[in-house]
């Protein structure tokens, strides 16, 4: 079982191209059942999210094309990353695009490629579910960590059913439009989406080779040794 945990952790990865097939809100119960039990401190379970599929789905999407379209982000002073992202960080969000268009044969000079690429995003790279993740804008940073381990419980459930998944920042530049569709209390915010669905391994993403810095640069290990 503890294995399991460690394979799933090792093993999930953001996906990036989905298959059109269903998937029932069983499963998408049965996943948020699980992902509920994640911790957080006080026990405040600072989170909350809605799913959409069918038609809900399709009208976001579409809202979203269309406020895209017309212009700013949306961030807001919850940026999606700083602003002049210094080292090691600058270099890591990097190489991680040009690992991904690498895998997706598109070059540097593409920019049309590119900008349909991110804006790929928006239709939750073709899966049929979406989730967006929601907190109260009079949290602290503690209850967002927290979100987030919610966040990352969703996607090794969904894993463990066979699912593939990838959280979706890139929602934050349309959350002041989504805030009414999705009917969101004043106090609250978007933060951040999921695309959900059946992976299709066939497509060039699913090739991306993924990087992480090494344990020494990450780890401290103290008094182990005595
Ligand atoms: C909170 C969060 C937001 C993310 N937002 C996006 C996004 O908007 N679009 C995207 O393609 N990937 C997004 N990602 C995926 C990251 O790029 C990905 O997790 C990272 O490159 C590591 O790759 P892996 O998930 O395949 O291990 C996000 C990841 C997280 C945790």
């Amino acid at each position: 079982m503890a294995g399991d945990i460690l394979t799933a952790l090792c093993r999930r990865r953001s996906c990036r191209a989905f298959l059109p097939d269903p998937v029932s809100r069983q499963v998408i119960e049965a996943i948020l059942d699980a992902a509920r039990w994640a911790p957080s401190g006080g026990n405040l379970q600072p989170w909350r999210v809605i799913a959409v599929t069918g038609s809900e789905r399709d009208e976001v999407v579409r809202i979203a094309g269309e406020a895209l379209f017309s212009g700013a982000s949306e961030e807001g002073e919850h940026f999606i990353y700083p602003p002049d992202l210094w080292e090691p960080y600058r270099t890591r969000r990097f190489a991680n695009a040009e690992a991904l268009y690498a895998a997706l044969g598109v070059s540097r000079e593409d920019k049309a490629a590119r900008y349909r690429w991110v804006a790929e995003n928006f239709r939750f790279f073709g899966a049929p579910i979406g989730l967006f993740f929601i907190i109260d804008r009079r949290m602290g940073h503690g209850q967002w960590a927290q979100l987030g381990m919610f966040m990352q419980s969703v996607a090794l459930a969904a894993e463990a059913e066979g699912l593939g998944t990838c959280l979706q920042e890139a929602w934050a530049r349309v959350r002041e439009t989504l805030h009414g569709q999705l009917g969101l209390e004043e106090h609250e915010l978007l933060y951040c989406g999921m695309a959900l669905g059946w992976p299709d391994p066939g497509h060039a993403s699913a090739s991306m080779v993924r990087e992480r810095a090494a344990l020494e640069e990450i780890a401290e290990f103290r008094g182990f040794g005595d």
